[in-house]
């Protein structure tokens, strides 16, 4: 069985005003791997995790477990694929959060009776299940982040993207997001500027610059290198 679970070849992306984000990317990705990837700001994380599912869409070819990354290919892809985003606001827009966490695991057809018991076991996680009644909106903007994990956690994706997971996270609740995510078995994707979240989380790092991946490595090795370069 083939181990790689994405691959990305000579992918380029500029935004609508010009602005070029991405250059010619090249990564594969293998199936159970935990890969940090870090970059100063502007550096392209973001914009990079917006293609792995498909809400951005460069020039080149991306694949997910064997299936191109096509307009026919993309609801199955969005099965596998959970995306959280940098803004918790963005991913957030439902009238209470158990609508918010519900809402994957209804759209991808999981069954009424397991919707619950997902939503649950996804807020416990992130140690909200108490707010399951609360407006998303009203809440801080850590306790966001940490629904906005739960999301996707609640689809059990094969592949989980994060997109600085830890920002806002008081220390108690990073610590037990690292905990959390050392316990996920699945591919898990990490942006962050939390150099130590990943030394704890990933196996293995690649380093962005203007758009491009200009180096990488294995942790813990290739971290104290690029440390001092982002
Ligand atoms: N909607 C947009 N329209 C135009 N340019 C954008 C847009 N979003 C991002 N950019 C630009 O694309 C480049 C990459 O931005 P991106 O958000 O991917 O960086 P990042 O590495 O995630 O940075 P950060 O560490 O600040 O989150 C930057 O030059 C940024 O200004
Ligand atoms: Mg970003």
């Amino acid at each position: 069985m083939e181990n790689k679970i994405i691959g990305i070849k000579n992918l380029h992306y500029s935004y609508p005003d010009g602005t070029k984000a991405l250059c010619d990317i090249n990564l594969e990705i293998q199936r159970g791997e935990s890969l940090g990837i870090i970059g100063s700001n502007g550096a392209g994380k973001s914009t990079l995790l917006l293609h792995f599912n498909g809400i951005l869409r460069g020039r080149g070819e991306i694949s997910v477990l064997g299936n191109n990354l096509t307009d026919k290919n993309l609801p199955l892809i969005r099965s596998m694929v959970g995306l959280v985003f940098q803004d918790a606001d963005s991913q957030l827009f439902m009238p209470t959060v158990f609508d918010d966490v519900s809402f994957g695991p209804i759209n991808m057809g999981m069954p009424r009776q397991d919707v619950e018991k997902s939503v649950k076991k996804a807020l416990k996680e992130v140690d909200m299940l108490v707010s399951i009644k609360r407006s998303s909106h009203h809440l801080s903007v850590g306790e966001k982040k940490r629904i906005a994990i739960a999301t996707v956690l609640s689809m059990n994706p094969q592949i989980l993207v994060l997109d600085e997971p830890s920002s806002n996270l008081d220390p108690k609740h990073r610590r037990a997001l690292i905990k959390l995510l050392n316990m996920l078995e699945m591919t898990k994707i990490i942006a962050t500027h939390d150099l130590d979240l990943i030394s704890q989380t990933c196996s293995r790092v690649v380093l962005m610059e203007e758009g491009k991946i200009v180096s990488g490595g294995l942790c813990p090795d290739f971290l104290a290198e690029a440390a001092s370069l982002c």
